[in-house]
């Protein structure tokens, strides 16, 4: 199963991504967090990277094509993968075309009024946990509960970066919408839901392609 799952900043991509990866044993590959492991790092990579991510652009193709080139062909993703966070362009699509072909991509849809909330509100844990100030309960919103890490805040989920993520989105990933419903690849999931009720749209959904 080869998945990409598609949609602007705070969809959810994240969050449903983890409900697959129990459900089909493939990993995730988000590029926004091999970044955020560079920059952790302190490499040369996560620097110039950070430079872009913190103003809510996209880290250049060179960068991130190749992470995503070297990443898709290590042996656990033999079995399959789901893309969070690439293609993000046109150019990126075209490139992806060329290494591996897409059996779906799932496109989260949410109005932009939840997610500036969803993005502001979300708490991180280093073991990649996510969290939301909205649906944990206050006071325990410190702790990581899967692993007792302290929680924290990225540092792009400012309300001003956010909405230059946003406008990145409009402008350079959303025309991917059409790039892929053209290809008869697209299938649109409404994220303005529960994340039980998203969860089990996209089980379906995939359900139904692994049965073709
Ligand atoms: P990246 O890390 O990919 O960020 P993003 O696309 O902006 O998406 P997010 O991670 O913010 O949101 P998400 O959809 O994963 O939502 P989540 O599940 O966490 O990229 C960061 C940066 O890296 C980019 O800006 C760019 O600079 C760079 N980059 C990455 N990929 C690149 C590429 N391909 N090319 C170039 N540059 C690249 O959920 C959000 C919150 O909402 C959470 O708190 C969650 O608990 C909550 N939530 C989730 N679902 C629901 C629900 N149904 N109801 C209520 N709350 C919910
Ligand atoms: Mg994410």
């Amino acid at each position: 199963m080869k998945v990409a799952l598609f949609g602007p900043p705070g969809a959810g991509k994240g969050t449903q991504a983890r409900y697959i990866v129990e459900s089909y044993k493939i990993p995730q590959i988000s590029t926004g967090d091999l970044l955020r492991a560079q920059v952790r790092e302190g490499t040369d990579l996560g620097k110039m990277a950070k430079e872009y991510m913190d103003k809510g652009a996209l880290v250049p193709n060179e960068v991130v094509i190749g992470m995503m080139k070297e990443r898709i062909s290590r042996d656990d993703c033999r079995k399959g993968f789901i893309l969070d966070g690439f293609p993000r362009a046109l150019s990126q699509a075209e490139a992806l075309s060329r290494i591996v072909g897409l059996d779906a991509v799932v496109n989260i849809t949410v109005d932009t009024s939840a997610l500036i909330r969803r993005i502001t509100g979300r708490r991180m844990c280093g073991c990649g946990a996510t969290y939301h100030v909205d649906l944990n309960p206050p006071g325990q919103i410190g702790i990581c509960d899967r692993c007792g890490g302290s929680l924290y805040q990225r540092e792009d989920d400012s309300e001003a970066t956010v909405k230059s993520r946003l406008e990145v989105y409009h402008t350079q990933t959303e025309p991917l919408v059409e790039y892929y419903r053209m290809k008869g690849l697209l299938k649109d999931v409404d994220g303005n839901r529960s994340i039980e009720e998203i969860s089990s749209d996209i089980v379906d959904i995939l359900a139904h392609i692994e049965g073709q």
